[in-house]
């Protein structure tokens, strides 16, 4: 059987991605947000997004929600799909890095060895991991997409939390800790400020 890569030659491109980044006044590196459906990984990315723009620095977001509709909806939520849905991601995020950007990525993640993968795909500092640290009863109770209770209900299987689980990542970059009470504003705040003091962006 002939493998996929073999007859294929890579070729460099001539604008390499150093020069790209360095157009844009900026770090290029993926912000992997990590964490339970409903713990607050889109919220607060999406927010990081804003600021970061409007700092001038160049963005995209990924969001699980929005990439299921598209690039990934012929996957579910088995083990061998969630696997599939993370190698994909980290190969598209990559070829965001490659052109300079910020990838904010939002996807449960569930598994520690495929957020590995994504990390090893890319160069020493370009995988920023942020495990949105928020407890299943906290997740439960906020339900956005009343998902929960589908779930609960035996409407939904393999809901991650529930019937199919979460594995924390062990040594991230940073910790939000998302329980109820803390703000919106001080996460991303931890955020930026990360950003700025790893040199990654320069504050405007
Ligand atoms: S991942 O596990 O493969 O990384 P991903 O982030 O893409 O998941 O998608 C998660 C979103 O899909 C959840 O936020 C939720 O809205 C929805 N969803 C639907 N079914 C499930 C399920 N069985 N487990 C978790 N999330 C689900």
């Amino acid at each position: 059987m002939i493998k996929p890569v073999e007859n294929i030659v890579w070729h460099s491109p001539t604008v390499e991605s150093l020069k790209r980044e360095s157009q844009k006044n900026q770090k290029a590196a993926c912000l992997w947000f990590t964490g339970l459906s409903g713990s607050g990984k889109s919220t607060i990315a999406n927010e990081v997004e804003k600021r970061l723009f409007e700092n001038g620095n160049h963005t995209y977001l990924l969001d699980g929600d929005n990439i299921r509709h598209g690039l990934n909806k012929d996957l579910g939520f088995s083990e061998v799909d969630r696997v599939e849905n993370i190698r994909r991601i980290g190969e598209v995020s990559k070829l965001f890095v490659d052109s300079g950007l910020i990838v904010l990525t939002a996807f449960i993640s569930p598994f520690i060895k495929d957020r590995q993968m994504v990390r090893a795909l890319l160069d020493n500092k370009q995988f920023i991991e942020i495990f949105v640290d928020s407890d299943l009863e906290s997740c439960e109770k906020r339900d956005p997409k009343g998902l929960y209770k589908k779930a609960r209900a035996g409407e939904i299987k393999n809901f991650t939390g529930l019937d199919s689980p979460y594995e924390p990542p062990q040594n991230p970059e940073l910790v939000i800790t998302n329980s109820d009470g803390n703000s919106l504003d001080k996460n991303v705040e931890m955020i930026i400020s990360y950003l700025i003091n790893n040199k990654y962006i320069v504050k405007l």
